[in-house]
Formats: C-alpha cells, sequence, structure tokens
C-alpha cells in the first residue's frame, strides 16, 4: 500500500503490526496534515500525556509523517507521561528514533537536559469522568500546576532566539456544562452554565481556569498558546477499560453478552472520530490564533445513547455475528449521571474557516473502525 506521494504507507516501525484500521488512517493524516507536519520538520515537540487515548495518533502521526517524508528532517517526538496505567503495549513496541519516552509528572519542573521544544502539546489530565472523580485533585493539578510550569517555560523563553512556537492546551467541551438550548449547537463565545462544587467540578473548573491561564499567557508574555476544546472523540487508541461510553459498548459486544446502557439513553450527543480530531489539534498547534479557543469536533449527526447503542449493535452484528440487545443498568457509580449535560453539539464553523478544519468520517464508518481497531487489538486494554 503506498499513499498519494509512492512513499510506503505509515511505516511506522512497532514490533508486531499496527492494526489495519490505525495504518490506513495514519496514511490519510499524513497526507491531510502534510502542511503542518512540513512546517514542523527537523523541530523537536514534546507530547505530555502521550500515553493516552489522543496519544495514540498525536504520537504515531507525525512518526508516520517523517517516514514516508524520508528527505526531509525528521520531526522528533518526547512523550512525557506519569503512565499511572503503565506504558501502552502500541508505545513500548515503537521503535524508533525520532521517538523519546520520558516518566514524568507534569507536576515536575521541565528536566534541564530536554531539547528546546519547539512545538509543545499539553494533552496530560485524567479524562475520564469515572476516574478523575476518584482523583479530583490530581485532575485539576495536571491542568493548572502542570499547564502552568509549561507556560512559564515558554513565557521565560518567549524573548530568545529558540522561543516555543506553538503550546497547545487540551481544554473540553465540558467547560461549557449543561447549555441551554438556545445556545446548542454551542458556538465558543459561549460562557457555560457550570457547577463550581459538583463531582465533575474537579475537571471542568480546572479546564476552565487552565484556559483563562493560557489567555492572560498569550497577552501578557506573548506565549503562542492555543486552546482546544474536543467533543467526544471516540476510535483506536482508547482503551476499551477505559469507562467511556464507546468503549463500554464495544467491550460488551466483545463478549457477546447484552450492552448495558447506564441511563435512559436519551442524553445526546455527537461523536468525532478520533482520525478528524487529531487532524485539527495539529491545525490548532500551527495555525491557530495565541490566546484562542476552537471548538473540534462534528457538528452532526446529533444522536441519543440509545441510538448510539443501536448503531453499535447493528455494526457489531456485521463483523462479528453480534446477536446482544440493549438493557438498562445501574453504574456502581452514584455519581455517574450528576451534572451529566443533557445535550452536547459544537459549532465548528471557527475551526472550518480559520483552520480549514473538515471532519470526513460519517458516523457509521467510524464506528466500524472502532470495532475492527479493538477486534485486531482483543481488546487493548493495555
Ligand atoms: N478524548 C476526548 O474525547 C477528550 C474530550 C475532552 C477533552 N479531552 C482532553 O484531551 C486530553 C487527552 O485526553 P485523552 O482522552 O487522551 O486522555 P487519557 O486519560 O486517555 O490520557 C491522558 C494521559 O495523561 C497522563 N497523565 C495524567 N495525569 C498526568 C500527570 N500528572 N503527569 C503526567 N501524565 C499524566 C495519563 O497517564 C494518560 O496517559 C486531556 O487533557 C483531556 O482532558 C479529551
Amino acid at each position: 500500500m503506498t499513499n498519494a506521494k509512492g512513499a510506503a504507507l505509515a511505516e511506522v516501525p512497532v514490533r508486531g503490526a499496527l492494526p489495519d484500521v490505525a495504518v490506513q488512517d495514519l496514511a490519510r493524516l499524513t497526507e491531510r496534515l502534510d502542511h503542518a507536519f512540513s512546517g514542523m520538520a527537523g523541530s523537536d515537540l514534546l507530547i505530555t500525556g502521550g500515553a493516552g487515548f489522543l496519544g495514540y495518533y498525536l504520537v504515531l502521526a507525525p512518526l508516520a509523517w517523517n517516514r514516508a517524508n524520508p528527505s526531509q528532517e525528521p520531526i522528533r517526538v518526547t512523550v512525557h507521561d506519569n503512565f499511572l496505567r503503565g506504558v501502552p503495549r502500541w508505545l513500548s513496541d515503537l521503535d524508533d528514533g525520532a521517538l523519546r519516552l520520558v516518566e514524568r509528572d507534569v507536576l515536575a519542573p521541565l528536566p534541564a537536559d530536554e531539547p528546546r521544544f519547539d512545538h509543545i502539546i499539553h494533552a496530560a489530565s485524567i479524562a475520564s469522568p469515572i476516574y478523575y472523580r476518584k482523583h479530583p485533585i490530581e485532575t485539576m493539578d495536571a491542568n493548572v500546576e502542570g499547564l502552568r510550569l509549561l507556560l512559564d517555560h515558554a513565557a521565560e523563553r518567549a524573548d530568545t532566539d529558540t522561543p516555543v512556537r506553538g503550546l497547545l492546551f487540551f481544554s473540553t467541551s465540558e467547560i461549557y456544562g449543561d447549555p441551554d438550548t438556545a445556545n446548542i449547537p454551542t458556538p465558543e463565545t459561549y460562557h457555560g452554565n457550570v457547577s463550581c462544587t459538583g463531582p465533575r467540578a474537579c475537571y471542568d473548573e480546572s479546564k476552565r481556569y487552565g484556559e483563562t491561564l493560557c489567555v492572560n499567557f498569550a497577552r501578557q508574555s506573548g506565549v503562542p498558546v492555543t486552546i482546544a476544546r474536543p467533543f467526544n472523540n471516540y476510535g483506536p487508541g482508547l482503551r476499551i477499560d477505559d469507562r467511556r461510553v464507546l468503549p463500554d459498548f464495544a467491550r460488551d459486544v466483545l463478549a457477546g453478552r447484552d450492552i448495558v446502557m447506564l441511563s435512559d439513553g436519551s442524553a445526546t450527543r455527537t461523536f468525532c472520530y478520533v482520525m478528524d480530531a487529531v487532524d485539527g489539534y495539529y491545525r490548532i498547534l500551527t495555525a491557530g490564533r495565541p490566546g484562542e479557543s476552537y471548538n473540534i469536533g462534528t457538528d452532526r449527526p446529533e444522536i441519543s445513547m440509545q441510538e448510539l447503542a443501536e448503531h453499535v449493535t447493528a455494526i457489531g452484528s456485521r463483523l462479528t455475528g453480534y446477536a446482544g440487545s440493549v438493557v438498562v443498568g445501574t453504574s456502581d457509580d452514584p455519581e455517574y449521571l450528576t451534572d451529566n449535560p443533557n445535550r452536547r453539539c459544537p459549532v465548528i464553523d471557527k475551526a472550518r474557516t480559520e483552520l480549514d478544519y473538515t471532519p470526513e468520517v460519517e458516523l457509521d464508518d467510524g464506528l466500524e473502525r472502532a470495532l475492527r481497531w479493538y477486534l485486531a487489538e482483543q481488546g487493548a486494554s493495555s
């Protein structure tokens, strides 16, 4: 298989093979992001939290681009992660001279012997509601103190010969809380409807304060920091035991048992396939305006959890002969549904207009790719 330039597809050197779905997604990403990655050739990129779900394509995409463009200087990628849930197999299996793995909690200062990173992506944070409610202080610290260290570092370098060229902070669509219907679909200008004391506040409010830090470091110190607000990403890289809704459903399908719905199934979301989302994140990093936030997701279809379960059932049936149905259950987490937004759907015009961001994967196609990936990875819990 080759890409449009005739280069071999996604020859990311892993021991063992990458699932076909990932190989195809990476080939498409390297084409879509060619302009952004060309501008990063020969530079150093730091990705905090790179061992997580979004890290999968955030890390693999520039490495795949390096391989597809051997005449260009490679993008050198460094991952800083505390590996709280271990080093995932896809990362420990990578054998690429352009990649460095560093075990570091983002609360620890940047080691002095690290490269002078040109680009920094701050993705380290506990992101799954079940887990951030269990670790609220750690969640807040990564989003506030961990971010602050990186902003201070970038501010110190702002007037030197080697300034940071771009710093991307991962915020969240949850900063909008539970929007009133007049603000759904939700544009970046909406101020939110958020509890500062509820069980989700550790996440929502620390992301909000993180954004405030970013905006003011951009204004006061000229730090080229931008903000991504992801709306429900799913797909390859998302561990099946992560306790987010799609892997929960996929786990039931793979086990051949009924899909357990932990709500009345009426809440609605739009779901953005991770390849589209990662395309958006690199566009923000390289072309976003400092101090600005961008919704990244898809604006259609907005579907209920019940409908999502039905789509997953139909695709599971096609791929594996799955014959389960959807049953109602109760979460063992008593706060599972507290402050859970009823609807979530973004306006993505800002990213479309300013960054030429165009999500292209339709829901059923993305769900099928996700299930294929889970099948190939046999659950991908590590
Ligand atoms: N996936 C989504 O749909 C989504 C939606 C909204 C926001 N986000 C944000 O995007 C970012 C990445 O999300 P994800 O889904 O990949 O999350 P994830 O939980 O899969 O991965 C996060 C990674 O950060 C690491 N980490 C956590 N705390 C750390 C610390 N103190 N020091 C070092 N490493 C630490 C974890 O070990 C993990 O590898 C997060 O900031 C998250 O809040 C994601």
